[in-house]
């Protein structure tokens, strides 16, 4: 993951930098979406970016309704440099976050790409994701879909 990102969202991260929607979920978010886009070209930039960025406005563990869009209006305040992403990668990325658990499905296959990556790691809160949640047919294959979940409940 990108080191200057990483610190200015851990300076500003209120919950526990290791817990449910803490680095070790980030990381499995980034490995099941670039596992995924490497199959249907989904942007990797936008993809890594958003497993930094999604959950990184959380004010808690719950529910909490609005920490895709605070997630999405953070990531709009962030420097440049730090995204270093073009004017279509930023709109993808900041839709992507906001709307992350709208339980949308259809977008962007870059877009799908991220909100499967994010739910295909829902094994740590003790759910199985649904095959008709989510939105490509790479995070439905039975052999990543296997290895995602066995991964988020390890
Ligand atoms: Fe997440």
């Amino acid at each position: 993951m990108r080191r200057a990102l990483l610190k200015v969202v851990r300076e500003q991260f209120r919950l526990e930098w290791r817990g449910i929607h803490g680095v070790p979920h980030w990381t499995r978010v980034r490995w099941n979406g670039l596992t995924m886009a490497r199959e249907n070209g989904a942007r990797l930039d936008v993809v890594e970016l958003f497993a930094v960025l999604h959950d990184s406005q959380r004010f808690h563990d719950g529910r909490d309704r609005k920490h895709g869009a605070r997630g999405a209006d953070f990531t709009l305040q962030l420097n440049c440099e730090l995204l270093r992403l073009d004017r279509v990668g930023l709109e993808m990325l900041t839709h992507a976050v906001r709307h992350h658990s709208d339980g949308l499905t259809e977008a962007d296959v870059t877009v799908q790409t991220c909100w499967d990556a994010d739910r295909l790691d829902l094994g740590r809160v003790g759910i199985v994701p649904r095959p008709d949640r989510l939105c490509t047919e790479q995070a439905r294959d039975p052999a990543l879909f296997e290895l995602a979940y066995r991964r988020s409940v390890r």
